[in-house]
């Protein structure tokens, strides 16, 4: 099993603290909050350290602070970390090439491998989405290694870094338009006559049994659809009421407006660098 170094466990970083202990793997963890580092040091699996001695003792740092507090402390850990180690950051807007300036080849002339990756909310349930971007000079072994650390909170895909931004608008921004279809759906019930609570658990559910039938089924969502639609049903004159009100173009430009605040974000944390 390999040691990881966890620097900073807030909601994303113990989400991950507890997929990866789940796994097995031994965590040191450095957390400058006090309370929550005393928390953490009673969990079975976990080392509360510096953040110094965590990294130079870890096969995998990840990093989980606030995007505006990452630049200098990667700067700052840069020289106590293993050349072999990559360096995960999950910073929303933060890129491979100002986590690469701020560990900047040292005099020994090493250059560490950095990872962008960007997490959402079901990571807290074990559910969520993780799409990483390697720097150029990261190894096979460093991805297949980071692969294996992130998959303990979802799945998790590689892609080029140019597409982050769109990433953040689909996966990233993504739980929040479910919640607020779920908000929908059962205001929409409740205004039929349910009850809140029930109009809920009936929501919840046929959202979660749905997405599960996306993921189980190689078919298309259009396929699906296609299936539990009969002509002149119930379903058809949802469907059509939806498409009268434009929910394509609604969620086009949600994606849209997720996109562009995204680039702007990271040109922002870029010129703060
Ligand atoms: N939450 C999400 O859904 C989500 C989704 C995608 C990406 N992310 C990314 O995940 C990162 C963390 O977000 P979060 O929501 O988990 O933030 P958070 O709850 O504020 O957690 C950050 C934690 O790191 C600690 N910390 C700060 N500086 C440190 C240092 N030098 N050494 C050790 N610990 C330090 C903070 O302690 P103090 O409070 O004392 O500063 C805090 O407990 C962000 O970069 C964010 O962009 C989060």
């Amino acid at each position: 099993m390999s040691t990881v170094a966890l620097i900073g466990a807030g909601k994303m970083g113990e989400a991950l603290l507890i997929g990866m202990l789940r796994r097995g793997h031994e965590v040191l963890v450095a957390e400058s909050n006090p309370t929550r580092a005393a928390e953490l040091a009673e969990l079975d699996g976990v080392e509360v350290c510096t953040a110094t001695a965590a990294v130079a003792a870890a096969d995998v740092v990840i990093v989980a602070v606030k995007p505006h507090q990452i630049i200098e402390l990667v700067a700052d850990l840069a020289s106590s970390i293993r050349a072999t180690t990559p360096i995960v950051s999950v910073a929303a807007g933060i890129s491979v090439r100002a986590l690469e300036a701020a560990v900047a080849k040292d005099e020994a002339g090493r250059q560490l491998a950095v990872i962008r990756a960007m997490p959402n909310t079901p990571a807290l349930v074990g559910e969520g989405m993780i799409a990483i971007s390697p720097s150029a000079g990261c190894s096979g072994a460093q991805v297949s290694m980071t692969i294996e650390m992130l998959s303990s909170v979802g799945q998790v895909v590689v892609v080029p870094e140019e597409q982050q931004d769109a990433v953040t608008a689909l996966s990233g921004s993504g739980p929040a338009y479910i919640f607020l279809v779920a908000e929908a759906m059962i205001d929409a019930a409740v205004a039929l006559g349910l009850e809140p609570s029930q109009a809920r658990d009936l929501a919840v559910q046929t959202i979660f049994g749905a997405a599960t039938m996306l993921r189980e089924s190689t078919d298309a969502p259009a396929v699906l659809r296609g299936n539990v639609t009969s002509p002149n049903g119930t379903t058809a004159a949802a469907i059509e009421a939806l498409e009268r009100n434009e929910l394509r173009a609604a969620f086009t430009a949600a994606l849209s407006g997720a996109h562009a605040r995204s680039i702007e974000m990271t040109a922002e944390f870029s010129s703060d660098s």
